[in-house]
């Protein structure tokens, strides 16, 4: 196989966040592409010269598809990666994953009896001053890792919203939307399996109905801990502690303060949808800008036994015993250009993806868990809940 023919399937604001990593890179091209909408399909057709189906059926049944990226709501994932798995394509899956532990460890078990890849992303988990982290503890050069301190405080409940988007029940609220990228993150700098989550999830505002905000402990299986916080009540914003760089890795200004409330005031209900649509491709969604920076997801802060490390969107500031060290990561070429490169190395050389479906599933398990904790006001251990799940 010289290109991945990869064939897209929702063509939303994920779609754009991750295009630009998709035309980047030399070994995919974009071959197809299926959505609801009419109009997405027909500008998909004009700007890349290759078919919008009008069925997703017929997508997956097209022979010089190898691929598909799924990027709809949440709660299509688990239907639409399983039929695709099963049509023999290879999938690279938005996250969240699904929306039930027992979803994913379905997607898990049909990407491994089709012998198909699964790959769960773009999330957080794959930023480069997260993976080179990673790294650092792995090496062991400053130690064990003891805990990490994750908080992230946005607008994420003030942006425009579909509505399934702030009902709990079809995946709504910031655990699946944003717990997802968190846990991504302290997972894959711990490098241990997750034991136990005590958390506190809670909706402050009756205007957006469902989880806007957590604060979860996290006890690893090797003895390391993590605490997770989060807030999308658009009140502090946590980019300071980064160097006013936004998630997406632009300069952001500070005088803004407000801006997501005072838009989403204006707006009524309808408006809200439309405004969400806006943001789409084909309905007026435009490509992000050129990052200076490295995405990122707040603040986070690797404490090691002899070094604390804290992870930026230009470097890691290492805080050691006698010394205070920077050390500077080269800027993106293209935002989420890691995520790309694992799910086509997966694909075409047959490298072991590391956000495989079992990667997915248990980052939900501990979803689930948080939020099982805050109900029951009780420590949960996640393991149980992908091993009751069959996986
Ligand atoms: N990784 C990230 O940083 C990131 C960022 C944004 C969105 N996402 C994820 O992408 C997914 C979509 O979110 P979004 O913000 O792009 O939503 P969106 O509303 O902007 O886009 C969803 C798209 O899917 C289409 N669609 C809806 N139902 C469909 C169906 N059954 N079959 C085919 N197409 C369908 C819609 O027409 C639309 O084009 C979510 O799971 C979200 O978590 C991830």
């Amino acid at each position: 196989m010289t290109a991945l023919q990869l064939g897209v399937i929702g063509l939303g604001r994920g779609f754009m966040l991750t295009l630009p990593a998709l035309l980047r890179h030399p070994r995919i091209e974009l071959a197809g592409a299926f959505d609801l909408r009419p109009g997405a399909l027909a500008r998909f057709a004009e700007e890349f010269g290759r078919p919008g189906y009008a069925e997703m059926n017929t997508l997956l049944a097209d022979p010089t598809i190898d691929a598909v990226y799924i990027a709809t709501p949440h709660e299509y994932h688990a239907t639409q990666t399983i039929a695709a798995l099963r049509a023999g394509k290879h999938v690279l899956v938005e996250k969240p994953m699904a929306t039930t532990v027992a979803d994913c460890a379905a997607m898990a078990a049909a990407a491994r009896d089709s012998g198909r890849v699964l790959v769960v992303g773009p999330s957080h988990g794959f930023d480069e001053q997260v993976r080179r982290g990673a790294e650092l503890v792995a090496s062991g050069c400053f130690g064990s890792v003891r805990l990490v301190t994750a908080l992230n405080f946005t607008d994420f409940m003030f942006r425009p919203r579909r509505a399934e988007e702030l009902d709990s029940s079809r995946g709504g609220g910031v655990v699946y939307s944003q717990a997802a990228h968190q846990i991504d993150v302290v997972r894959r700098l711990v490098g241990q399996p997750v034991a136990s989550v005590r958390a506190m999830a809670a909706n402050w505002d009756a205007t957006r109905p469902s989880e806007g905000a957590y604060t979860a402990l996290l006890s690893f299986a090797g003895g390391a801990t993590a605490t997770l916080t989060y807030s999308g009540y658009a009140h502090y914003d946590s980019d300071e502690l980064v160097g006013w760089v936004s998630e997406l890795g632009q300069p952001k200004d500070p005088a803004r303060y407000g801006e997501a409330r005072r838009l989403l005031a204006t707006l009524s209900a309808g408006d809200e949808q439309r405004a969400k649509l806006a943001r789409t491709f084909g309905a007026g969604g435009t490509l992000p800008n050129a990052a200076p920076h490295h995405e990122h997801f707040g603040f986070i802060l690797v404490s090691c036994e002899r070094a604390d490390l804290k992870l930026l969107p230009t470097g890691i500031e290492v805080y050691g015993d006698a010394t205070r060290e920077f050390i500077p990561i080269d800027p993106p070429e293209v935002p989420r250009a890691a995520v790309i490169e694992e799910f086509a190395d997966a694909v075409l050389d047959s490298r072991p993806p590391i956000h495989d479906g079992k990667w997915g599933l248990d980052t939900m398990a501990c979803c689930t868990a948080l939020l099982q904790s805050s109900r029951l006001a009780a420590d949960v251990d996640p393991r149980p809940l992908t091993i009751a799940s069959g996986e």
